[in-house]
């Protein structure tokens, strides 16, 4: 018995989709016949883009409501799910409304995860706004909250049935949001876009004028192929945890306060570049070319020597947990990495230190 099943959904990336964007989700709500949908977002969103996406439905006469959520990481919480499960119930929504996220992938998680469990799941849309969640939280079905105990550890994989990207968007965001989402970028160009991160490198110090649509596309398109279920190329979707064992593991040592997700993955990615480069898997060139674009990007490569041994202890944790593969990703070049078994604590702790002095990438001694 073979059961097939379909998940395929488009994503639209256009300029200005959020003035039109009544003209995309109507068909949607025509294709899965729905008729209405609960629009759910936060505050500081809802000031910038809500105006005209409201607008845009209101023109195509699609009913919609809106939730207005706090900004921030604690709203991806149980107690915020269970908030919006009453929400849903007291507006007597069924089947037949699509819930729609529009803001960063705080809301991209929160309202999937929502749609995937509200009775056993209803249909939701993607409309990511910040970089972070265009060019990773929106794509690839990933839907979850935080626990008290950890980040991400309720979830689900539950597919959007579209996803509308504005490349404007990025523009109204802080340099701080920009860059952290852009640390994401850095790593799928590494893994598998040398075109991609070649952008990066020119564009660097464009700050809000980067080439947004572009970037974002292939940045999409990147992590699309690495996902795909090719039974040949299991490895693929591993190699997106570049940056994420040390950048995960400074996360959790440092409390989830001091640095965004963006910036502590772009610590993981110096810091793998760097024992890449120990190791003589890359050439001190092309590491001091990832380090160097990082840094031009306003990212920070080094964290400081007080939290090496608590993020060694966690990377230590994983490694015990999987029976001692951490599977730690390192360039080889731009555009190929390879998968180390295990990383030794010495490699670590000579990885740290020639970064935190200011030297990375520098040397192979
Ligand atoms: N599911 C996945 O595959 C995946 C991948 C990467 C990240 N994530 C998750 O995404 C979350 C981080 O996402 P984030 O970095 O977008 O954080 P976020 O959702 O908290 O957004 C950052 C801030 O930017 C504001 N903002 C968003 N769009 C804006 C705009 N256009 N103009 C002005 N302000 C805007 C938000 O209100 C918020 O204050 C984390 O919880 C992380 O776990 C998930
Ligand atoms: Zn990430």
């Amino acid at each position: 018995v073979s059961v097939r099943r379909r998940d395929d959904y488009d994503i639209i990336i256009r300029r200005g989709v959020v003035r039109e964007c009544g003209d995309f989700i109507a068909p949607v709500l025509d294709h899965i016949e729905a008729n209405s949908v609960v629009i759910i977002t936060d505050e500081r969103v809802d000031r910038v883009v809500l105006p005209e996406l409201a607008r845009s439905l209101t023109a195509c006469r699609i009913p919609a409501e809106v939730i207005v959520l706090q900004p921030g990481e604690r709203s991806k919480s149980l107690p915020t799910v269970e908030r919006l499960l009453q929400e849903l119930r007291h507006r007597g929504v069924e089947r037949r409304t699509v819930l729609v996220a529009v803001g960063g992938g705080v809301l991209c998680d929160l309202v999937g995860f929502v749609a995937a469990v509200f009775m056993r799941g209803l249909p939701y849309i993607n409309v990511p706004t910040s970089l972070m969640a265009q060019v990773d939280a929106a794509i690839g079905g990933k839907v979850g909250v935080n626990h008290q105990s950890a980040k991400n550890l309720i979830g689900a994989l539950y597919h959007p049935a579209q996803v509308l990207v504005d490349p404007e968007l990025p523009t109204s965001l802080p340099l701080r949001e920009i860059s952290n989402g852009l640390a994401e970028v850095v790593k799928v160009g590494v893994i598998a876009d040398p075109c991609l991160f070649e952008l990066l490198e020119r564009s660097a110090d464009s700050g809000p004028a980067l080439p947004f649509e572009e970037i974002i596309r292939r940045a999409i398109v990147a992590k699309l192929q690495l996902l795909s279920d090719d039974p040949f190329e299991r490895d693929l979707r591993r190699l997106l945890n570049f940056g994420h064992s040390v950048g995960h593991a400074l996360e959790a040592a440092t409390g989830y306060r001091k640095y965004r997700h963006g910036e502590a993955v772009s610590i993981g990615i110096a810091t793998a570049t760097q024992v890449a480069v120990q190791k003589g898997v890359c050439g001190g060139d092309t590491g001091q070319r990832i380090i160097g674009t990082l840094t031009n990007l306003r990212l920070p490569t080094a964290m400081t020597a007080e939290h090496h041994d608590a993020v060694w202890d966690n990377i230590g944790m994983i490694q015990r947990i999987r029976n001692g593969s951490l599977n730690f990703v390192v360039p080889r070049s731009i555009g190929e990495c390879d998968i180390l078994e295990s990383l030794t604590y010495e490699g670590y702790r000579h990885a740290v230190e020639a970064l935190e002095r200011g030297n990375g990438a520098c040397s192979s001694d």
